[in-house]
């Protein structure tokens, strides 16, 4: 089984971007975290993180092929883009909305997104250990369909 984690914008300065709300570790750190939790399960991981939506949108073309299943923080985009709500359910694959901070305490724009009516399931509010609890959330779905 392989699972594709796809970051979305300016993810890539966590560590550094307003640790107050999304705390003090790395992209890295969450990479790091990600891979030995897929080694307890037994998954293959990679991951992908761009600022740019036609970006995203391109890896999830090309990952679809080959990936179970995604991890996706869609940051902003969760918000904003019908594309990638559509390019996501265009994979075939299922996928978990992660996010670090709780969105729904957060501004009324962040309360809404365009993902979570078409995700298989939703985690936030958990600082980095919400891509973790999507991780083992998604394999374990995966786990009980075959
Ligand atoms: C985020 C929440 C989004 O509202 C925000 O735009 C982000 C990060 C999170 O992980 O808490 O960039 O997805």
């Amino acid at each position: 089984m392989r699972i594709a984690v796809v970051h979305g914008p300016n993810l890539q300065l966590l560590g550094l971007r307003e640790p107050e709300v999304y705390g003090r570790a790395t992209l890295a750190d969450i990479e790091t975290s990600l891979e030995r939790i897929a080694g307890e399960l037994g998954v293959e991981m990679e991951s992908f993180q761009s600022n740019s939506e036609g970006e995203i949108l391109d890896f999830l073309a090309e990952a679809a092929d080959r990936a179970d299943g995604f991890v996706v923080n869609a940051a902003a985009l969760t918000h904003t883009s019908v594309a990638l709500r559509d390019g996501l359910l265009a994979t075939g694959r299922p996928f978990v909305e992660v996010h670090i901070s709780n969105t729904a305490a957060r501004e009324a724009f962040r309360n809404h997104s365009l993902l979570s009516a078409v995700a298989r399931g939703v985690v936030f509010g958990f600082g980095v250990d919400s891509y973790l609890l999507g991780l083992r959330g998604l394999v374990a779905q995966l786990r009980s369909e075959v």
